[in-house]
């Protein structure tokens, strides 16, 4: 996500750096002035994105209180000049990412998502929650799923989506046809082989070090290998590992058995009885520091 505005003044381009690989390289924007919108759409064309999407979705308080992200839910008129100058500014596909509504009490994503489509968008995101939710309760793919009848536009279902019986769930009860994943990649980076593959994958320790090499290589590439940037290194490889720490082989037992809640506040109770699966599946701050220094040094698999 990028701050319109501060992107037009010439910030934030040290988000819009991609790999030569990242064909699919897009730019999300949030902001709410159409005209600034519009020129940091053009910004975003010019350095390569090969979409465009609209952040009417973001929760963070510092956002909403300047009127950005989902506040723009409880002003439709304007959210909808925003696309429509957007899609006037540039010819890439446009999508726009929006929650259910700023409360329970105002759940207005079918009429946004008609006038989203109306103003010239290509697609329509939609996290199953509202503003106010943020990340509590399940998220509610009836309500995603009335969005989806009620647009011609392709609708992206987002919510919740861990494993292929999520997966396989949401295509069977709704007529959601496209999918967006987010936490489910943080704890387990493979989720979309997964996904396309419809079973789960059970990667063993050696594999996870080296995909955790493979990112810190791919980090320092990034970031660069000078103070700043392994500063930088270090504080995402840490941050992941936050997440990655938390995966467990989830069964399809474990689904059904925590359906509709998310598995995401799951914790291994019983992790192996083999040192490699207890450091990878610990919460500690000091193992995951020593994660990162054996890592660092080459070292791994890292016990
Ligand atoms: C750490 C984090 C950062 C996120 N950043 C963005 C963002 O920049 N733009 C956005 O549209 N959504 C963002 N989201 C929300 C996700 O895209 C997604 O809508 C939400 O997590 C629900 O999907 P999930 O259940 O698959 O996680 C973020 C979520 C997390 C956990």
């Amino acid at each position: 996500m990028v701050l319109a505005h501060k992107l037009v003044k010439g910030g934030e381009r040290t988000l819009l750096r991609h790999h030569p690989e990242e064909t699919d390289f897009g730019v999300q924007l949030a902001g709410k002035h159409p005209e600034v919108m519009a020129e940091a759409a053009v910004i975003g064309v010019e350095s390569g994105a090969a979409f465009i999407d609209l952040n009417f979705g973001c929760p963070i308080d510092l956002v909403v209180r300047k009127g950005m992200g989902a506040a723009l839910l409880r002003r439709p008129t304007k959210l909808v000049e925003v696309v429509a100058a957007v899609r006037e500014a540039v010819d890439v596909p446009l999508s726009v990412k929006i929650r259910l509504g700023y409360s329970q009490k105002e759940l207005n994503c079918v009429q946004v998502a008609l006038r989203v489509e109306e103003a010239g968008a290509d697609a329509i995101g939609i996290h199953g929650r509202t503003r106010n939710q943020r990340y509590r309760m399940s998220a509610d793919w009836a309500l995603i799923d009335e969005v989806a009848r009620a647009v011609s536009l392709p609708v992206l279902g987002n919510g919740d989506l861990l494993t292929c019986w999520d997966l396989e769930r949401r295509r069977r009860e709704t007529c959601v046809e496209s999918f967006l994943v987010a936490r489910g990649a943080l704890v387990k980076p493979w989720v979309f082989a997964e996904l396309h593959e419809g079973r789960p994958l059970d990667p063993q320790p050696v594999e996870r070090w080296s995909m955790m090499r493979r990112y810190l290589d791919l980090a320092r590439e990034h970031f660069g290998d000078d103070e700043q940037g392994m500063t930088r290194v270090r504080r995402f490889f840490l941050w992941h590992l936050g997440f990655w720490n938390r995966y467990y082989p989830w069964q399809e037992e474990d689904f059904l058995r925590t359906a509709p809640e998310s598995l995401l506040q799951a914790r291994n109770p019983h992790p192996p009885d083999d040192p490699q699966w207890q450091l990878l599946a610990s919460a500690e701050e000091a193992d995951h520091e020593r994660i990162w220094e054996r890592l660092l040094a080459g070292e791994h698999p890292v016990v």
